[in-house]
């Protein structure tokens, strides 16, 4: 008796939010390091400019960034994301545009995460119009089960399932972006209908 008392229909259970570290803060600082290095070996003496897609990229930038030899400097651009959401809308719309030009420069895009990758190829679009020097793209994670657009990085940090991850940058619905590993979200039962 007291054990059908207790019973509650799966619809009114509560499991809390969790995260389940995928990757750790210390492999992602090595990866880092090497990239930055990948990087420079492309290109040994030019300037690189840095632009940085807000704001889930700004943790990877500003590690990338001193982990670069040599002259750099850095911009930011921001485009519309999944707001409260985890799946996207594939709607991509420019927030935020550069402060400077990037005519004649050697772009490298840095992004958190390339996933179904419209936001990538609308930026690269719209770069390409600009009359950069050249343009590469270094992202932190990659999920290319997601992928939808034709586009790819040139230096990945992690390639990962097609699972949603939150930290070092990544958020979901603004939150989780502190955390200093990248880990998998599961969301409580109750807001399970939200996620997909
Ligand atoms: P895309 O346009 O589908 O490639 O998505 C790129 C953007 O979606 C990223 O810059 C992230 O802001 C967001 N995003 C994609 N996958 C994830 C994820 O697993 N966790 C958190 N944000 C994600
Ligand atoms: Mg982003």
């Amino acid at each position: 008796m007291a054990k059908l008392a207790r019973y509650k229909p799966k619809s009114q259970r509560t499991t809390p939010e969790s995260v389940r570290t995928l990757i750790s803060s210390v492999e992602i600082q090595r990866r880092i390091a090497e990239m930055a290095k990948e990087i420079r070996r492309d290109f040994p003496a030019e300037a690189l400019h840095l632009v940085g897609v807000l704001k889930g990229s700004v943790f990877f930038l500003t590690d990338l960034a001193r982990h670069l030899t040599g002259e750099i400097s850095l911009d930011f651009i921001a485009v519309s994301s999944y707001g409260k959401r985890t799946e996207t809308s594939g709607e991509v719309k420019l927030t935020r545009d550069l402060d400077a030009s990037i005519e004649g420069k050697t772009v490298v895009v840095v992004e958190d995460i390339l996933d179904t990758g419209m936001t990538l190829q609308y930026l690269l679009r719209v770069f390409e119009q600009r009359k950069p020097r050249r343009i590469r793209v270094a992202v932190l994670l990659d999920k290319p089960e997601r992928r939808i657009a034709k586009v790819r990085a040139d230096y990945v940090g992690f390639t990962i399932p097609n699972e949603f991850v939150v930290g070092y940058g990544l958020d979901y619905a603004e939150r989780y972006r502190n955390l200093r590993d990248v880990g998998v979200l599961t969301l409580g039962a109750k807001d399970k209908s939200k996620q997909k």
